[in-house]
Formats: C-alpha cells, sequence, structure tokens
C-alpha cells in the first residue's frame, strides 16, 4: 500500500485545494491530510485564517479524498508524521517548489502543479471589503506601524494626514500612500484611523474620528482622563464604532500564554506583581521636556500597569506614587505601587534611570519570570521552591509585533470579535484613571477638552 500525505491550511476550502486533495490521493493508496491549527498558523505569521479548525477539518473530509486528516501544530512535525505514519510520498502544491526537498531524506516528494487563479487569500479579499486605514501621525511608531498593516490582509494604510503637510508629504512619499492637509477629505476616504502623535492630541483626534464614523485605534495612553475614556467608549459603543488602545504587548502571542499560565494555578494563587520598563531617552526629547505631558509614566506607564491590571483586576483599593524627578521637574523615574484584596503590585518605569526591565509574578507555589524586552514576550520561565525545577516557554514575536493589535482591531470591525479579552474597555478605562491621579499628583491635570 502506497501512503501519501498533504499538508495546508486549507482555510475557505476553494477549487485549488479539492483539485490538490484529488491528485494527492491518486498519488497512492491511503491519503493522510495534515490542517493546521490556529495556534500553529499564528506562530508563523499567517494572520488571517477565517475558518475555525473544525471547520477546515470538516471540509477536507467532505471531498471523501482523506483516509486519515491529522493537525499539525508545530514546526518540524512533518518529519516525524513521515516516519510516524510510515509515509512513501510527500505531497504540496507547486507554490512550495523546492522547499520541501529536504524531505527527501525520508520519502519522495512530489510538487504538484497548483490551481491558477484561485487562493484562501483572494477569497478573503473577495468576501471581506479592504478596510482602508488612515494614520495621523508620522513620526517613528506611524513608521513602524506602515509594514506591518501589509502583513495583514483585509486592511491597506490608505494615506496619512498631518497638520504639518510637509511631514505628510514626505511619509507618504516614503510609503507610497496619499497624503492629506484637510481633514475631512482625510476623513472621506477612509474606515478608520490609526492615532500616533503625542498624548495631548489624542483626545482631539479621537473624537473628530469617531464623529466622522471611523474606528479607532489610538496608541497608548490612549487618554489621560477617566471620564474621556468613558465618554468615548460609550459614544463609539452607540455609533457601532471599535475604538481600541493600541498596547502591543496586550495582543502578542507570548504575553497571551504567560498570562494563560499565571491564571491557571500552576504558580498557586498570584500575590504579587512586579513590573519594571525603561528606556533611556535623550535630555532633550519631547518625552523629557514636555513639562505638561512628557516624562517616564505617560510614556511607559500603560506597559507597566497592563500586567497588573490583567493579573489583578480593575477594583485596586489604593495606589501611590514615588517619582524621582530631573531638572525640569519631569519624573525621569515612577514607581506606582498598588494595593489589592488579593495582592500587591509595583509598576516602575524610567526615561531618565536605568533599571532591570523585568516582569515577575509571584504565587504561593511559584513564580513566573520574563526578562527584558518582557513586553514583547518570546520567553518566560516558571520556578517552584526547588530550584531545580524550572519550566520554560517559549512563543514567536514577529516583527515589531504592531501586526497582532491590527488584526485583532480589524477582526472586532469585522465582527469576529473573539480578541476584546485582550485588553477590555474596563481595563482601558482604568488605565486612564491612574494616569489621571498620577498626573493630579504631579499638579498637572489635564482639563476638560
Ligand atoms: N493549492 C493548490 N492550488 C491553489 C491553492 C492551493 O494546489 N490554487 C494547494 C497548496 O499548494 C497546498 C494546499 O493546496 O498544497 C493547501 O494550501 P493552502 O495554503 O491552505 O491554500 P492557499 O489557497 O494557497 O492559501 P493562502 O492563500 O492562505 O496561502
Amino acid at each position: 500500500m502506497i501512503k501519501v500525505i498533504t499538508y495546508g491550511t486549507f482555510d475557505l476550502f476553494h477549487e485549488g485545494h479539492y483539485r490538490l486533495l484529488q491528485r494527492a490521493k491518486a498519488l497512492g493508496d491511503y491519503l493522510i491530510v495534515g490542517v493546521t491549527t490556529e495556534k500553529y498558523d499564528m506562530e508563523r505569521g499567517k494572520l488571517n485564517v477565517v475558518d475555525s479548525l473544525v471547520t477546515r477539518i470538516e471540509n477536507v473530509r467532505k471531498t471523501g479524498f482523506a483516509d486519515e486528516i491529522i493537525i499539525e501544530d508545530a514546526t518540524g512535525q512533518k518529519v516525524s508524521d513521515v516516519q510516524k505514519h510510515h509515509i512513501d510520498i510527500f505531497t504540496v502544491g507547486s507554490d512550495w517548489t523546492g522547499m520541501f526537498d529536504y524531505m527527501k531524506d525520508y520519502c519522495k516528494v512530489v510538487y504538484l502543479e497548483r490551481t491558477k487563479n484561485i487562493s484562501s487569500t483572494m477569497l478573503r479579499e473577495q468576501n471581506k471589503r479592504i478596510q482602508k486605514i488612515g494614520i495621523i501621525g508620522t513620526g517613528r511608531i506611524a513608521n513602524r506601524f506602515v509594514p506591518e498593516v501589509k502583513l495583514v490582509s483585509g486592511i491597506s494604510v490608505q494615506g496619512v494626514y498631518n497638520p504639518n503637510f510637509e511631514s505628510a508629504k514626505q511619509f507618504a512619499e516614503k510609503w507610497e500612500i496619499e497624503c492629506y492637509d484637510d481633514r475631512d477629505a482625510f476623513y472621506q476616504d477612509i474606515d478608520a484611523v490609526y492615532i500616533a502623535v503625542p498624548h495631548q492630541y489624542h483626545c482631539e483626534y479621537i473624537k473628530s474620528a469617531l464623529e466622522h464614523g471611523k474606528h479607532v485605534l489610538c496608541e497608548k495612553p490612549m487618554v489621560l482622563r477617566k471620564k474621556q475614556a468613558e465618554d468615548f467608549f460609550l459614544y463609539a459603543k452607540e455609533h457601532g464604532l471599535v475604538l481600541c488602545e493600541a498596547i502591543k504587548t496586550a495582543y502578542c502571542p507570548g504575553f497571551e500564554k504567560l498570562l494563560g499560565i499565571a491564571c491557571s494555578g500552576m504558580i498557586g494563587s498570584i500575590q504579587y506583581v512586579d513590573v519594571c520598563f525603561t528606556k533611556l531617552e535623550d535630555k532633550t526629547s519631547r518625552e523629557l521636556t514636555d513639562c505638561k505631558y512628557g516624562g517616564s509614566f505617560t510614556e511607559l506607564g500603560s506597559y507597566c500597569l497592563l500586567p497588573v491590571i490583567k493579573l489583578f483586576g480593575k477594583e485596586y483599593k489604593d495606589i501611590r506614587f514615588d517619582v524621582i524627578r530631573g531638572q525640569n521637574g519631569l519624573d525621569i523615574f515612577t514607581k506606582a505601587s498598588l494595593v489589592y484584596e488579593k495582592g500587591i503590585a509595583t509598576a516602575t518605569c524610567g526615561l531618565g534611570v536605568k533599571s532591570e526591565g523585568r516582569l515577575l509574578v509571584a504565587g504561593t507555589q511559584g513564580y513566573i519570570v520574563a526578562e527584558a524586552p518582557w513586553w514583547k514576550t518570546t520567553y518566560f520561565e516558571v520556578h517552584y521552591e526547588d530550584p531545580g525545577q524550572v519550566d520554560k516557554y517559549s512563543e514567536r514575536f514577529l516583527g515589531e509585533g504592531l501586526r497582532y493589535e491590527i488584526k485583532d482591531f480589524l477582526n472586532t470591525i469585522n465582527g469576529i470579535d473573539k480578541s476584546e479579552f485582550k485588553l477590555t474597555r474596563g481595563e482601558s478605562v482604568v488605565m486612564a484613571e491612574i494616569m489621571e491621579k498620577f498626573l493630579e499628583q504631579e499638579n498637572r491635570g489635564v482639563e476638560e477638552p
């Protein structure tokens, strides 16, 4: 008996898939089809799969060509599958020609000609209208955003708006997008905006974007007053618009995994969270010279508050801030200490003091530690009383990591609302509340707009 194996995502099952399976089956007597899991697709950067694993398996099964269906969950699995199942022929479509030649050490490799003019990518794009996003701001983060959008299908960058038109023009030329100096014209051409301007302007742009009926993805800290956050979320909800705070860590797979393990009981009940993020900035930078909106906490505090709020919740009993100030009075280092019913937390951040960036979650049975850059979580360890026992976890974090938040933002717009739990509206409101308390303590309270 000749055994054949093939693999694929088989998303939005189409004729190309059908013809591939038909020919794969014809190569032998017994066909095994490996269907990729969501986790594996995420890991290899395929972030746009629409159908669930169950649907994709069901569609493969319905063709009647597969004698057995297995799941593909990890890189390197193919070699062990071929050995385990005593496979004679490994086959995939010709878009993979050459890429699986290494399998020739284990079995025969056949590349079947790909069916022309059809692919899951094409169908995804036909099914969904491409969401056009406009960028407000032309700084460092906006420059990171554009190439990341290109990696998420179903969304494209239409253009950029900046009141400084020269800067918008340069940005637009660099990324080959439109530039606008007229806000109405900008809003007319887009479905959603990404706001990447200094914090103090967020409010004004969120307001105008929502009023123009646009979905909003806004850099952190989204706003600096609790009431503003509540009002914007309410307005967005009432008008069927999506408003998301862009804290990339919240959406990255490694961080999600860390939270899952922390909450699983593996380290017992969580008692203490200690988190630190420092990034030395130039003394002349906006972050260290803007005496009203600059400083360490407004710049980095959102990252540090994220694990605290995710693990202990929104209801803290007490919060205090201890601050080291630079000559101009701005905080170059801040420690926020939070007391909860169930534990305590410290969140430290600095632009003018360097410290060890680390996320530590301590429980009654053990602790989790992720070193810097824990905010782009790729690796963490779980330690126990017995120092010899250490569990190690790693997860991929691709590129700048913005693609994860962009994908979740898009899914929410498209009604595939599976990601809201990653950073809820309530959590963003608490972040704004804490920012507000901090600025009040610093006598830099933010007025009503
Ligand atoms: N395939 C094919 N002809 C097509 C599309 C896919 O023969 N027109 C084959 C692929 O080469 C692969 C299998 O079907 O062996 C599963 O491919 P998959 O990646 O799931 O499908 P695509 O349509 O290529 O998906 P995407 O656009 O997401 O890459």
